[in-house]
This record gives structure tokens, C-alpha cells and sequence, in this order.
């Protein structure tokens, strides 16, 4: 018998400030609708220099492991593309944070915004294989583009961790998926640079081509049609992106199915719209926020589109389980949310040029006021604390 395979649980970590859309719409000489409608963000997370994708990784996974977890931990797979080392992994970094046992395999892997539906899909793979075993998969990012460029709207932050379990409490994910490549300069970070370079409009014409090639592909594949989900989910940098997506193949739905597709896409956009881009995370805190959010019942069949510019797109599908509720603190992800405070756009730009940079040289942050489990202290002999 086949064993189901899929995401048992999920945590989410982002910091306790963000910066309202309005001012800084206000404060770049844009009309506020232009971000709260036009790109459909409300709120963007502040990320202190005190986090980095480790620590939020790490926040992120404590959630959600048990002492027997950690036990049957086999892999750690950490997708990010705001990686803090060359070449020593996030991912070792992470099990050490974790205290995960030393026969754990801990890996990084890039490819822009899809690195950790590569982990997702590498771990159901190895849990197949292997039932007894757990995967520890993470998609954490900060998403920065630059003071005053048109990408700052889209900035954001934070990390989603999952366990990857055979009969999993959350979803089941289906051995089957459409994934496509190419070589496409829409976004990329060249050696040295902290921030992101994008040809912004471009990129969003090829997430756009990508999700119809995927789509499409799955369609073949399955013989399944629109009607077969009960929800689509999106990778979301901004959430008018996941919008446009969902309008490309609303036509192909019936009335009733409309409604129903486009009240799970407000479902699963809520979060997003008041975080930002977490790039690797962006999918998986949009599916948790459908389930969070959303009316989904066991045995609806959700879409899920992972796109990572530079490209890469991958259309898979998940069964949601009866228990699927079991698999995340919704009181706690309701409290991290509520509980950040705003920061004035002054204080936003400060902290945007505090990150640890790459000259190398002794740093101590300030930790007086930090309130997170896990954080960095600063860097002693290119060394981080
Ligand atoms: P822009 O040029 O400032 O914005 O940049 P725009 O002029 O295109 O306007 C945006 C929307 O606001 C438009 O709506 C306007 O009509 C509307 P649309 O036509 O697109 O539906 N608008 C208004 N609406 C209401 N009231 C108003 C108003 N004014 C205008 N007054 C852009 C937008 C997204 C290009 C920019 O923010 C950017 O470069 N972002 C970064 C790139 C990005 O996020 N790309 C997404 C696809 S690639 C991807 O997802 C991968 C990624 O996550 C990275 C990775 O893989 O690692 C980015």
C-alpha cells in the first residue's frame, strides 16, 4: 500500500514590528490605493537586525517540534535565498539552534521563491521511502528590493517551518505535480549585493506564463479540471499577484465554482497581505492561511502554484485532512500577528540599513528589548553570535 505522505504541521514566525502600506505610501508620494489595492498589501514585517532567516527559522520550527519529533528528525531542508553563508548550510546552523540529534542530514537549497517547495517535495519523496521518518522543511527570506524602488512596496519577512510525516495531520500531499524551467532574468542577486535586482513588470508576465504552463501540464497529467478543487493557492510576493493568477483560469469555472474559488483566495491571502513577501514561505503561509481562515473541509483537494523567479514553476496538489486543525496554534498565529507594533517609516529606513553587512567586521546588536526565542547578537571574527 502506498503510504500517505504530506505536511503533519506548521509554524510560522515573523517579527513583532511592521510598517502600515498607508504611510509609506504617503511618505514615497503614492496614492495609499495604489498599495492597498493597486498591489494589495495592508501592512509589511520590519525585520530588526537581531533576525536572520536561522533564527527565524528557528522560531519558526520550536513551534512545532516535540522531544519525539526531534528524535525521528532525518533531514533538515531549508530553502532560502537570503542565505547567510557561502558555504556552510542555514540548515546546520538551524539543527545545532534546535538541538536536533548529529544523525540529522541538513542541507540548503536555492532557487529564488521555490527552495522550499523543492524541500517539500524531496522530503515526501524520502518519507515514502522511509515511513518512519520526519523532514524538517523551512522557507525563510527577507524580501528587500531598496529604499524608494518600486519593489518596496513588496518587501517583507519571515520563516514557515513544516514536518513532512507519513499519515500527516494537515495535508496529504498527491505523488503528482507539473514543474517547468527556464532560463529567464526576471529577478536575480548577483554575488555581493544585499539586495535583490528585478525587472519588475517583467516578472510578473512570467510568473503569470509559468502558472499557465504548469496548469495546464497538471490538467494533462490528472485529467482533473477546476472543478476538482476546492481552492487554489498561490505564491504571493504581493497579493494582487495571486489574484491575477486566479482571474487567469476563473473562466474555465462554473458560477457557483467562482464564488466558492474566490472566497478561498480572500481566505488564503489574508496573512500575506499583512506581512509581505516572505519569498519561500510566501506559498506555505498562504496555505496556511486558507487554513486558518478558509471553510475547507477533509478530503477537499486544494492547487498549490510555487514559482521562484529566474524560473522556476511547480503546480502540485494536497488533500486536506480531518485533522487538520491539530497541525498549527491558531490562537498563537493569531497573537504573533496582532501583537506587532508599527514602526514610522524613519525608524523602518534606520533599521533597513542595520542588517550586518558584508565587510566582515565586529558587530554587537543591541538585545536589550528582544523578545523572540532565538535571535543574533552580532558577528565576532566572522563568526555569528
Ligand atoms: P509599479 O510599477 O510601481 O506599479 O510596480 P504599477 O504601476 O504596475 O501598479 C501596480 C498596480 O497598482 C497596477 O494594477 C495599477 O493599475 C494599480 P494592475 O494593472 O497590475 O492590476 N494602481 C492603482 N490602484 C488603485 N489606486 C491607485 C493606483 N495606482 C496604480 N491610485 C511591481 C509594481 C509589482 C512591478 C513592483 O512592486 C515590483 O517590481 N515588485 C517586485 C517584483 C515582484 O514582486 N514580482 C512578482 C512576480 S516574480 C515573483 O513572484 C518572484 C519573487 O517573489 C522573487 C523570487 O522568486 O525570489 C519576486
Amino acid at each position: 500500500m502506498t503510504e500517505t505522505v504530506g505536511i503533519d504541521r506548521m509554524g510560522f514566525y515573523t517579527p513583532d514590528m511592521y510598517l502600515e502600506m498607508t504611510d509609506l505610501a504617503l511618505a514615497r508620494g503614492e496614492d495609499p490605493a495604489k498599495y492597498h489595492v493597486g498591489i494589495g498589501q495592508d501592512k509589511q514585517a520590519v525585520i530588526p537586525p537581531t533576525q536572520d532567516v536561522v533564527t527565524m527559522a528557528a522560531n519558526a520550527a520550536a513551534q512545532i517540534l516535540t522531544p519525539a519529533d526531534k528524535a525521528a528528525v532525518k533531514m533538515v531542508l531549508f530553502g532560502t535565498e537570503s542565505g547567510i553563508d557561502n558555504s556552510k548550510a542555514t540548515a546546520v546552523y538551524l539543527a545545532h539552534l534546535l538541538d536536533l540529534p548529529a544523525d540529522t542530514r541538513a542541507v540548503e537549497i536555492k532557487q529564488a521563491c521555490y527552495g522550499a517547495t523543492a524541500g517539500l517535495q524531496l522530503a515526501a519523496d524520502y518519507v515514502r521511502a522511509r515511513p518512519t521518518a520526519k523532514v524538517l522543511v523551512i522557507g525563510a527570506d527577507i524580501a528587500r528590493y531598496g529604499l524608494h524602488t518600486a519593489g518596496e512596496v513588496t518587501q517583507g519577512g519571515g520563516a514557515v517551518a513544516m514536518l513532512v510525516t507519513a499519515q500527516p495531520r494537515m495535508l496529504a500531499l498527491e505523488p503528482v505535480s507539473a514543474y517547468h524551467t527556464a532560463d529567464v532574468m526576471d529577478f536575480w542577486r548577483p554575488l555581493g549585493r544585499t539586495e535583490a535586482l528585478v525587472d519588475g513588470r517583467y516578472s510578473t508576465n512570467v510568473y503569470l506564463d509559468f502558472f499557465k504552463t504548469v496548469w495546464t501540464a497538471y490538467q494533462a497529467q490528472t485529467q482533473r479540471t477546476i472543478a476538482d478543487f476546492a481552492a487554489l493557492t498561490f505564491h504571493i510576493p504581493f497579493t494582487k499577484m495571486g489574484l491575477k493568477a486566479l482571474r487567469q483560469v476563473l473562466p474555465e469555472a462554473t458560477p457557483d465554482q467562482q464564488v466558492r474559488l474566490q472566497a478561498a483566495f480572500e481566505a488564503s491571502q489574508l496573512d500575506n497581505r499583512n506581512v509581505g513577501n516572505l519569498y519561500t514561505g510566501s506559498l506555505y503561509l498562504s496555505i496556511l492561511s486558507l487554513l486558518r481562515h478558509g471553510h475547507l473541509q477533509a478530503g477537499d483537494r486544494i492547487g498549490c502554484y510555487s514559482y521562484g523567479s529566474g524560473a522556476e514553476g511547480e503546480f502540485y496538489s494536497a488533500i486536506v485532512q480531518p485533522t487538520f486543525r491539530q497541525g498549527f496554534d491558531d490562537e498563537r498565529l493569531t497573537a504573533l500577528l496582532a501583537n506587532r507594533h508599527a514602526v514610522s517609516v524613519a525608524e523602518y529606513e534606520a533599521l533597513f540599513t542595520q542588517r550586518l553587512d558584508l565587510s566582515g567586521r565586529d558587530v554587537q546588536l543591541p538585545i536589550g528589548e528582544v523578545s523572540a526565542q532565538y535571535y543574533l547578537a552580532g558577528r565576532h571574527q566572522q563568526q555569528r553570535l
